[in-house]
């Protein structure tokens, strides 16, 4: 008994030592000295083979746990990424209570809209009504216009156009006579780059009405980002 114990530790001595050679994870050598072992003594044979199969499992979970562990840093480091860029705005144009009207004016006048329902990551100015890109990728844009004559017959005029770097990307238009009141919406979805300037411009002649009824709304959040 004492024997086979002596054995088994110096097994397990041996299987400490890098120069041991056990063959690998997977693979089945069989060492002629240990043979010889199991030859003479096959108690002790048999504990040295679950010593080695003992050390060939670790072996395969340590691999294992440090693949897991590697991929599990690059899954972390996606999730921030995504994380980090997350962007969305939604604003309306006034939080008053009576109806307040914007424009007509002689220009072309972008609209600062006052009323912020979202501004996550900050990409929409209050002051100035543009958003700024944080990132490159693929955008939803919508807008929605309204505006209120008055009284029918009036000349009504609910239009805008939604700007990229000052270009017109696409306008809701409704001018007649014949409304007192009407609306109109627009939804995109653009690929722009960081820092590219998103606004909404009101052309001459347009105006808008609105009050805390939110009816002129402009909202715009990053779909996925491609850099
Ligand atoms: C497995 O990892 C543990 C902890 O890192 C270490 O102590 C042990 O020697 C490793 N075993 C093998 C067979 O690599
Ligand atoms: C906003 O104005 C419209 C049109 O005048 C009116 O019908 C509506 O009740 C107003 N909304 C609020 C919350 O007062």
């Amino acid at each position: 008994m004492r024997a086979i114990v002596l054995l088994c530790l110096l097994g397990s001595a041996m299987a400490e030592d890098d120069s041991f050679s056990w063959g690998g994870p997977g693979k089945n050598v069989v060492d002629p000295a240990e043979n010889n072992v199991c030859l003479t003594d096959q108690a002790s044979c048999g504990c040295c083979l679950m010593q080695q199969q003992i050390h060939r499992m670790e072996t395969f979970f340590n691999m294992t746990l440090n693949q897991l562990e590697k991929e599990l840093i690059k899954t972390m480091t996606v999730l921030n990424n995504v994380r980090d860029s997350r962007s969305a705005f939604s604003v309306a144009l006034t939080n008053e209570d009576s109806l307040t009207c914007f424009g007509p004016f002689r220009d072309d006048k972008v609209i600062a809209y006052k009323h912020v329902f979202i501004n996550l990551g900050n990409g929409y100015s209050v002051d100035t009504g543009i958003f700024t890109a944080p990132r490159s990728g693929v955008y939803s844009l919508a807008l929605t216009v309204y505006s209120d004559a008055g009284s029918p017959g009036n000349s009504l005029a609910a239009c805008a156009t939604l700007q990229v770097n000052g270009q017109v990307v696409a306008g809701p238009r409704e001018k007649n006579m014949q409304d007192q009141e009407d609306s109109a919406t627009i939804v995109v979805a653009l690929h722009l780059l960081a820092g590219d300037i998103v606004a909404v411009s009101l052309p001459i002649g347009c105006f808008l009405c609105d009050n805390n009824s939110h009816y002129n709304t402009f909202t715009g959040f990053l779909l996925y980002a491609t850099d």
